[in-house]
């Protein structure tokens, strides 16, 4: 496995070894591994013949108040969890060297990141979109793989890569949860174990939703959804969202949705955690 923290030199050695006709995959990631980007990883072996994983906890997607500086970071321990899924290259680059000083453009996406998270995080999904098109073409990659557990995260970049004609298929991947039913995230170690334990009603709130509207359908939306927002709200320490939307549009369902999600995004302490659950119609 190869380590990269120039731009140029990852690119050139992406570019050379899709010269010799191999396909590659990307991992675009912030580090401080778990389960969840390994099977990132692991999904991105299926779809490819070397597996790039970039770590870079990316400045411009976080606000001005929230966690750039303590954000979980543990490189050496990342670089022995690549290796063991036998991951091909790293790209860890430092702010310095990934953003020119002057660097003045930036990506917006304006509908499906308006909403939600978007709508909290001011010039969250703009920083995500850029660092991910640096990443497409730095890399080169053919395929790259998101995690549903940032749906809306993954429902952008889908976005993006067909607006903007990026050559990069994109490849959602399963939410992968803890033995308890906490979505995986680096963020959970900020976490209380009190604090933990509470944040437990957020899949359960989610997975109880799931089951009313598997049962009764779009009719019982409405009234599921409240029942899930009073559930979050009685433990959390602040609730952003709890939403039920089309899958696809990230809009209020209706008579063509064929799948919905719902989604919540909640403070615990002050960690704010986001989960998701798919619900087939
Ligand atoms: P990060 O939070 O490190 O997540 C990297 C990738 O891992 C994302 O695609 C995310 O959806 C996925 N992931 C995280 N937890 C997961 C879980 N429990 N199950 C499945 N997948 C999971 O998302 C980012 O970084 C950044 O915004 C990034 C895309 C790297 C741009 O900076």
């Amino acid at each position: 496995m190869k380590i990269f923290r120039e731009r140029k030199a990852f690119q050139q050695a992406m570019a050379d070894l899709k010269r010799t006709g191999k396909r590659l995959a990307l991992v675009p990631t912030m580090g401080f591994l778990h389960e969840g980007h390994l099977s990132l990883i692991r999904e991105a072996h299926k779809h490819a013949d070397a597996v790039a994983v970039s770590i870079f906890v990316n400045p411009i997607q976080f606000g001005p108040t929230e966690d750039l500086d303590k954000y979980p970071r543990d490189f050496e321990r990342d670089v022995r969890l690549c290796e063991q899924e036998k991951a091909d290259f790293i790209f860890a680059p430092a702010p310095e060297e990934m953003y020119d000083s002057n660097a003045s453009t930036r990506i917006i996406e304006k509908s499906l990141s308006s909403g939600l998270c978007g709508a909290l995080r001011p010039g969250h999904f703009e920083g995500v979109c850029t660092v991910v098109a640096k990443l497409f073409n730095l890399s080169g990659a053919d395929v790259a793989v998101f995690g549903e557990k940032d749906a809306q995260q993954l429902r952008v970049i889908k976005r993006m890569v067909r607006d903007l004609d990026f050559p990069v298929e994109i490849i959602g991947s399963p939410l992968v949860r803890d033995t308890d039913g906490l979505a995986l995230s680096s963020r959970n170690r900020y976490l209380s174990e009190e604090e933990r334990k509470r944040a437990l009603v957020l899949n359960q709130a989610l997975f109880a939703a799931k089951q009313a509207i598997s049962r009764g359908g779009l009719a019982v939306a409405g009234e599921v959804a409240e029942a899930a927002e009073f559930e979050i709200k009685q433990r959390c320490d602040k609730l952003d969202y709890l939403k039920v939307l089309d899958s696809d549009t990230l809009q209020p369902p209706d008579a063509n949705s064929r799948e919905i999600i719902i989604l919540a995004a909640a403070y615990f302490g002050k960690t704010r955690l986001i989960d998701s659950i798919k619900v087939e119609l």
